[in-house]
């Protein structure tokens, strides 16, 4: 594509792919997910995920993007015009980015609420109950929240608006890396703490006795939330890609960088929630209370405090930048709308979803579906069963609709990067992904 801009440099789309996957998902959402699922045995499935189907269906996405220079919609139509019906993957890509930034943006609200607090050095001296009943107000706030995610919004709608390049590229090449020292940082205050054997034990000791339906879907949910995947949020990306750049470092390079920053985050945060006397299984308190409290321990907890909540804020805002392209794109191609009018009309309806999904949080919130509040139940649909099934979709459309050639002939560049591992991504792209995959899919069904 002549007319479309492409990432500037080779660092430019690694840092824009992993700005993309290393977010809330890995600091707030896989300690969650890791606490609610047994720990051990969660943590061994979602590594085993990540590299058996995380990574081929990430370089799939690539491939479909680069290939066609398009929007999922677009893409899908585009490879394999004679049989329609593929276009669907990208709607139901476009309905995924919507739901995932309702809940995503609620998240970020509250993490824009402790940059606040942060700022106002509010946390000092506050123990575990304070910081715990004052999290708990917050979810039955109404205007507060509201205000946080109308910000997180309008931020992200405006580096939209102001081009993917420049907008991107900017700000998470040199963020990402800071938040990585960080994390370093909070690690090795972390182990020191009391409660550092038994957290460490019950977050990375596998148990495979543990191993349940649910644990496996959970983790395929978790894999493919955290590494931005099955809703076409990479394929957008890579119809950015430029044609010299090699997918495969790229995708390894994200692969890594996303797990260490989840690994990581589980290092700090399971070592200090034992020591606080958090509950594994605490869901939302788990990150925005155990950090607080550790940074209250911490030399320099007042800096690490803000800068940490600020980064995690701008690393939330590269992944919802990717999200909200995906409607933004399909507007603008499909549909031929402006870019700062589809921006406009998708940022609103994100909010619009996005207040629904935080009022639900209130206590006595009428706002349920299936026993689930609004917010629990838009987190749940999208990552296990949007994401889930249109990631299946996605490795099945490449091995089994796009030509064999076609893929060989993109993936490799046109034969200009020797790929020797080439043939056994394919087979586990055309074989192994969809079945382990759908076997995931069913089993949550059986107890
Ligand atoms: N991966 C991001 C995170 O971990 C969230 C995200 C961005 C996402 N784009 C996505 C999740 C596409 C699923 C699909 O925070």
């Amino acid at each position: 594509m002549a007319n479309k801009e492409n990432f500037g440099s080779k660092f430019g789309i690694i840092a824009a792919a992993a700005g993309s996957a290393i977010g809330l998902g890995n600091i707030y959402r896989f300690p969650c997910e890791a606490g609610a699922n047994g720990g051990g045995a969660f943590f061994i499935v979602y590594l085993a995920i990540v590299i058996l189907m995380g990574l081929p269906l990430m370089l799939s996405e690539f491939v479909i993007g680069r290939r066609s220079g398009k929007n999922p919609v677009g893409a899908f139509k585009a490879l394999a015009p004679e049989s329609k019906g593929w276009g669907v993957i990208g709607y139901l890509g476009v309905l995924a980015a919507f739901l995932i930034l309702a809940f995503y943006s609620t998240v970020a609200g509250w993490t824009i609420d402790a940059v606040g607090k942060s700022i106002i050095n509010y946390y000092h001296g506050l123990d575990k109950d304070t910081i715990q009943g004052d999290f708990n107000n917050l979810m039955n706030e109404s205007w507060q929240p509201i205000l946080s995610e109308g910000i997180f919004i309008f931020l992200t709608a405006f580096v939209i608006v102001k081009g993917v390049t420049k907008g991107i590229e900017k700000y998470s090449k040199i963020l990402m890396p800071i938040l990585l020292g960080i994390l370093i940082v909070l690690c090795i205050k972390s182990l020191t703490l009391p409660g550092a054997g038994k957290g460490i034990s019950f977050f990375l000791k596998p148990d495979f006795s543990k191993i349940t339906g649910k644990v496996l879907i959970s983790a395929l949910g978790q894999a493919f939330f955290s590494l931005s995947l099955g809703m076409g949020c990479l394929i957008t990306y890579g119809s950015y890609i430029a044609k010299k750049d090699n997918l495969t470092s790229t995708a390894f390079a994200v692969c890594i960088s996303d797990t260490l920053i989840a690994i990581l985050a589980g290092i700090v945060i399971f070592p200090a929630a034992f020591t606080f006397g958090i509950r594994p299984e605490a869901g939302n308190e788990l990150a925005f209370v155990t950090l607080p409290m550790l940074f209250n321990q911490m030399v320099g907890g007042y800096f690490f405090c803000l800068i940490f909540f600020l980064l995690l804020t701008i690393a939330a805002l590269t992944s919802s930048i990717s999200l909200l392209e995906v409607p933004v794109l399909y507007l603008t191609e499909q549909l031929k709308t402006s870019r700062k009018k589809a921006t406009i009309y998708s940022a609103i309806g994100a909010f619009v979803l996005c207040v629904i999904s935080s009022e639900s949080l209130h206590a006595d919130t009428p706002l349920k579906l299936f026993g689930l509040n609004v917010f629990e139940a838009l987190d749940t649909f999208s990552s296990t069963f949007l994401l889930t099934v249109g990631g299946l979709l996605t490795v099945i459309f490449l091995g089994w609709k796009m030509k064999k050639a076609d893929f060989y002939d993109e993936y490799t560049n046109g034969g200009k990067v020797n790929i020797g591992l080439r043939k056994i991504i394919y087979f586990i792209i055309k074989f192994i992904a969809p079945v382990a995959i759908t076997v995931i899919l069913i089993t949550q069904f059986i107890k």
